[in-house]
């Protein structure tokens, strides 16, 4: 349809400098530059070396996606923008090139949740999300629950992690295991080969009297470490593929058991699973094959959809112009700490640019003083 909204997103939140166009829910652009090679010898993003490049990779690469797209700059309805969270100084790279753009081209500016695009961008596979969408959102720094009946506006965490996030306790496995940086991909391949059953690894949070929404990884990142280090100092080959097969179990059991739970007790048909860590293969068959049991049915995007990229800003970004969302002010601040219950920053009315309403929401400008506080600490603290 000519008149679904065209939108560049911009995503600079972590090590990927992702740029994507899409019109609507259909995905026309998806061009990522990543850092990760030069983070591989630290075992892990390095903030400068990743601000670093992303201002190195952001003009070709938005370059790359408008030539992928076949439209031209000028034909944009709207810039988007990761406004948080993810690393402060990698975050403002994106909005500084994103204010530029659109300043410069005269289109409205949004700056949105880097989580809520997470769960949006399925609708460039599977077509509008239904309202409410229970999402498991799951990733490097995040591991939440989240009901979101609008995504654009109204996103509820149920539950998230009480200490490391899902993708993060992949990471520190990989490391111990000397797999390298980052962990996820490479577990999932060896476990690929391994059984999954060799080693009883601990359900954390999973008790009776256990919060039923939250997660908990640490736990077994150390039972998994301990494990290992018991095998190495008795001088015994440590079995790598039982061991990364057992350890995804036992998150990815935690995972979807805690999901299903959470879209019975809601009364909601239908979950999403987003964020780096749903291109787990081990976790997409296993929520398949639990959700098919439950009757729920199963949204998960394409791998490559999952992990962090420009598109899924550009489909949240689209989602605001098509629901006439307030666009961003120039202000428009990098908020490392951007809370999930806020799925976009809205301006005040002083921004540029046709498709949008002012916001005169006294809750919204609350949420803006305080988006602005945060953004001073991180800048100058
Ligand atoms: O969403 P994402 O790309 O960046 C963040 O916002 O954090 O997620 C990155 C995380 C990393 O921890 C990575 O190890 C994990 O996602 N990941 C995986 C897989 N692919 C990426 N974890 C498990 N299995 C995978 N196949
Ligand atoms: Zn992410």
């Amino acid at each position: 349809m000519a008149d679904e909204p065209l939108v560049l997103g911009i995503e600079t939140s972590c090590d990927e400098t992702g740029v994507g166009i899409v019109r609507g829910h259909t995905l026309l652009a998806d061009a990522i530059a990543s850092s990760v090679d030069e983070h591989a010898r630290f075992g892990g993003v390095v903030p400068e070396v990743a601000s670093r490049a992303h201002l190195e990779a952001m003009v070709p690469t938005i370059e790359r996606a408008l030539r992928e797209a076949r439209v031209s700059a000028s034909d944009l309805d709207g810039i988007a923008v990761t406004a948080g969270p993810g690393l402060a100084g990698a975050l403002l790279v994106g909005v500084s090139a994103a204010k530029a753009y659109a300043y410069a081209l005269g289109k409205p500016l949004y700056g949105v949740n880097h989580l809520a695009s997470h769960i949006c961008v399925d609708q460039l596979e599977h077509g509008a999300l239904p309202e409410p969408t229970m999402a498991l959102l799951v990733s490097g720094g995040h591991s939440s629950l989240l009901l979101a009946p609008d995504i654009t506006a109204d996103v509820r965490p149920l539950g998230s992690t009480i200490d490391d996030a899902a993708g993060e306790a992949f990471d520190k496995v990989a490391r111990v295991l000397n797999l390298g940086f980052p962990g996820g991909p490479v577990i999932d391949r060896y476990a690929r080969e391994g059984d999954p059953a060799a080693i009883a690894f601990p359900r954390g949070l999973t008790g009776p009297r256990d919060a039923p929404y939250d997660f908990s990884f640490s736990g077994l990142k150390t039972a998994v470490a301990r494990w290992i280090e018991a095998k190495r100092n008795a001088g015994e080959e440590v079995p790598v593929r039982d061991v990364s097969a057992s350890f995804q179990e036992a998150v990815t059991d935690v995972l979807t058991r805690k999901a299903i739970r959470a879209c019975k007790d809601e009364g909601v048909g239908h979950l999403m699973i987003g964020g780096g860590v749903a291109a787990n293969s081990r976790l997409r068959s296993m929520a398949e094959e639990r959700c098919a049991d439950a009757g729920i049915t199963l949204r998960v995007p394409r791998p490559k959809l999952c992990t962090d990229n420009g598109a899924m800003v550009a489909a949240l970004g689209a989602e605001m112009v098509a629901r006439r969302r307030a666009a961003s002010d120039w202000d428009l601040p990098a908020d490392s700490s951007l809370p999930v219950t806020e799925p976009h920053v809205p301006g005040n009315g002083a921004s540029v640019g046709g498709r949008h309403e002012h916001s005169h929401d006294h809750a919204h400008d609350r949420s803006h003083d305080h988006v602005h506080e945060l953004s001073r600490k991180n800048l100058y603290s």
